[in-house]
């Protein structure tokens, strides 16, 4: 039995808690060309924690951080690192939506509130979702501010580098666990399942996971799930766990219309990479063909591609964001192509493996 949709727009915002707010805000505003557009924090009558609002094309990325060591935004931090908290999805209306995901099943972690200000109204509520993540509802339609109440608009330069929107959120959950959470999003949100992969596609010599991709009716939400599985040695997605402390967000996609242009920029700020093997790019152009892209420009820059019968795309994965080898970001140009980069999984782990040998844990 399949539940009725609960209608979601779309991603409003994702939400990273952070050691150093002040400081990641730096990260991404110099490293990713994301700009400074709103700020909360004690000058604005908040006084529990600092947040700042990058901004780039249709992506908004909120950094906080706790001003106190018991604050559960600080207990966050120690336990996970610097990780995604909240992935916000915006609706028509939260009191309904929260009353029904609850009715469904979700475990509501903030009941539905009001903000106001001078420049409107902000509803807003919470339901669980994996780990330590949440789902905020937000409906902001009255809303004529830099972000929320309690937020002031940010002048601050930003050098974009083509970022234009959140194509996919993937979670790393414990092994056995993905097809709760696929239910999880069936039954609450009415998300169906789009593609699965299990252990003879994504593994290698040494390590094996599974996933499936849960998405709204309207594809404006695509949430890959992925748990570890058994192989010769330690599985990335076990590292993850290892790490974060339990489940929660391992890489965030984001699409842009013209990636060589958005690599070359990112690795000229000193953004890494995951490297690819130069083996990789000899039967490229056998394997996917018609690209009207240079294979040497794709080679230079360890640019990936894969194809489905819609079309191709292009993909890239950067180191951990952090200290912690938890979450990432990919980066993703679709030329038609509805594929989560099947055929690159292979070339993709063989490349992370390398990483996780290095730090010793495979
Ligand atoms: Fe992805």
């Amino acid at each position: 039995m399949k539940a009725e949709p609960l209608p979601i727009e779309g991603i409003d915002y994702v939400e990273l808690y952070v050691g150093n707010a002040k400081q990641a805000a730096y990260f991404y505003q110099n490293g990713f060309g994301f700009a400074p557009s709103a700020y909360s924090g004690p000058e604005t009558g908040v006084k529990d924690r600092t947040s700042y609002l990058m901004q780039q094309g249709d992506i908004r990325l909120l950094l906080t951080s706790a001003l106190s060591p018991d604050h559960p935004i600080a207990r966050y931090v120690i336990t996970h690192g610097d990780g995604v908290a909240d992935i916000a999805l915006r609706v028509k209306d939260v009191d309904w939506t929260y009353k029904e995901a609850v009715k469904r099943g979700a475990r509501g972690v903030r009941n539905p509130s009001i903000l106001k200000d001078d420049h409107g109204v902000i509803r807003g509520a919470a339901i669980a979702a994996y780990g330590d993540t949440v789902h905020t509802f937000i409906e902001r339609h009255e809303y004529k501010g830099a972000f929320a109440p309690g937020f002031v608009a940010s002048k601050g330069n930003a050098d974009p580098v083509g970022l234009k929107r959140v194509d996919h959120v993937v979670a790393n959950v414990e092994e056995g666990k993905m097809d709760y959470w696929v239910e999880f999003y069936g039954k609450v949100f009415g998300f169906t399942q789009l593609i699965s992969f299990d252990d003879k596609d994504i593994s290698t010599e040494y390590s094996a996971l599974r996933s499936k991709v849960v998405k709204n009716p309207t594809g404006t939400v695509k949430f890959p799930i992925n748990e570890p599985a058994t192989g010769r040695r330690k599985s990335q997605i076990q590292e993850y766990l290892d790490y974060f402390k339990g489940a929660g967000v391992q890489h965030l996609a984001i699409s842009t219309d013209d990636l060589i242009a958005t690599v070359s920029r990112l690795q000229g700020r000193g953004i890494e990479f995951l490297n690819t093997p130069e083996s990789y790019y000899d039967g490229l152009a056998k394997r996917v063909g018609g690209m009207s892209e240079k294979i040497e420009d794709l080679k230079k820059l360890r640019i990936l591609v894969d194809k489905d019968d819609k079309g191709y795309m292009l993909q890239i994965f950067t180191k951990p964001l952090q200290d912690r080898p938890t979450l990432f970001f990919e980066l993703i140009q679709r030329k038609g192509s509805e594929s989560f980069g099947k055929g690159n999984f292979k070339a993709l782990f063989e490349s992370i493996e390398a990483e996780q040998a290095r730090r010793g844990n495979l």
